[in-house]
């Protein structure tokens, strides 16, 4: 009776101390999404559920250590014990149903968090070899960060055009992939302002470790302010010249992460000196650069692999892209030749 109460002793004081130094260490980043209200309460009630595991085995392991140590001059065997039935019972059922029950915690705050919420808006988050491009099809506007307002739910619908993504904010601890041919949804409902990172947790290629963008959230009247200046911007780049449309759509789509503008190669033809040059592609034959090629090579780029280059380019930027926005691009690219 006496070893029991000390172990029950040592257990509860190694489960406490544990569980509030697990808390007071900040495991997670600052909280900045209403999804991560339960997410949070889940994980904590996780720390302290793994800090009584922990103080169970080392306390009464510990405590054998200690009071049932061979005495001096004692060379017989130990007791023989064989089995133990209830105790048995106990640490198969107690489990089990500590298990079920964070089974049904986990499937009622899944059910919580992907529920649709009042007035949301929608924004499409495209990822490809490695970039991010956010689209607002209530608005008619695309940006390269993600602007959002607080207080309001966030329908995210995620697609990729080439490899699986992964769209991922840790201050808003909710996270899903992005898959090519698939459409799939998260919602978020900021509940901070301030500018987080997205990042991609999907190993899928070279820069997987720098495709990241901003995330902005901010209050609703600057947000609003943020749509109106956007679109005053558009229609002031319809008015003007096409090679600044190229130039939106160029860094929308990502084309610098592989074509540079300096004439260093990089994993794609550098664009510097590129219009109107004798290209050698892979099968020893040449092609003029100009409309006709740039175009194809955006629609179909598999069809002529410059030499010493590999075909790596998304084959879907045909039908990302308008053929307006083609043609401003192929403007925007002229605009280098020498
Ligand atoms: Cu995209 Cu990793």
């Amino acid at each position: 009776m006496k070893h029991i109460i000390a172990v029950i002793v040592l257990i509860a004081v190694i489960t406490v101390a544990l569980a509030t130094w697990l808390n007071s260490i900040n495991l997670l980043p600052p909280l900045a999404s209403a999804e991560g209200i339960p997410i949070d309460w889940l994980f904590s009630l996780h720390i302290q559920v793994i800090a009584f595991l922990f103080a169970l085995i080392m306390g009464f392991m510990l405590y054998s250590v200690v009071a049932f140590r061979r005495k001096k001059g004692d060379t017989g065997d130990g007791a023989f014990v064989h089995g133990n039935a209830a105790l048995e019972i106990v640490w198969t059922v107690v489990p089990l149903v500590i298990v079920l029950y964070f089974g049904y915690l986990g499937a009622i705050t899944l059910r919580d968090i992907t529920s649709p919420g009042r007035d949301e808006l929608v924004v499409e988050v495209t990822g490809s070899q490695w970039n991010w491009r956010f689209d607002y099809p209530e608005h008619g506007l695309s940006s390269t960060e993600l602007n959002l307002p607080v207080g309001r739910t966030v329908l995210l619908k995620l697609t990729s055009i080439d490899v699986i993504h992964d769209f991922w904010v840790p201050e808003f601890r909710v996270k899903q992939d992005a898959v090519p041919g698939m459409i799939k949804e998260l919602r978020v409902s900021p509940i901070e302002t301030g500018t987080y990172q997205l990042r991609c947790a999907e190993l899928c290629g070279l820069d997987h470790a720098y495709m990241l963008a901003n995330v902005n959230v901010m209050p609703s009247t600057e947000f609003d302010g943020w749509i109106n200046d956007e679109l005053e911007e558009l229609a002031k780049a319809a008015a003007g010249p096409a090679l600044e449309r190229g130039q939106r759509v160029a860094e929308l789509m990502g084309c610098q992460d592989c074509h540079t503008l300096d004439g260093s190669q990089g994993k794609a033809p550098t664009w510097l000196g590129l219009y109107g040059k004798e290209e050698t592609l892979s099968d020893g034959s040449t092609v003029l650069v100009d409309d006709e090629y740039i175009h194809e090579s955006i629609v179909n780029p598999s069809a002529k692999i410059v030499n010493g280059f590999g075909n790596t380019m998304p084959a879907r930027f045909g039908e990302e892209l308008s053929e307006e926005q083609i043609a401003d691009l192929i403007e925007y690219i002229e605009s280098f030749s020498e």
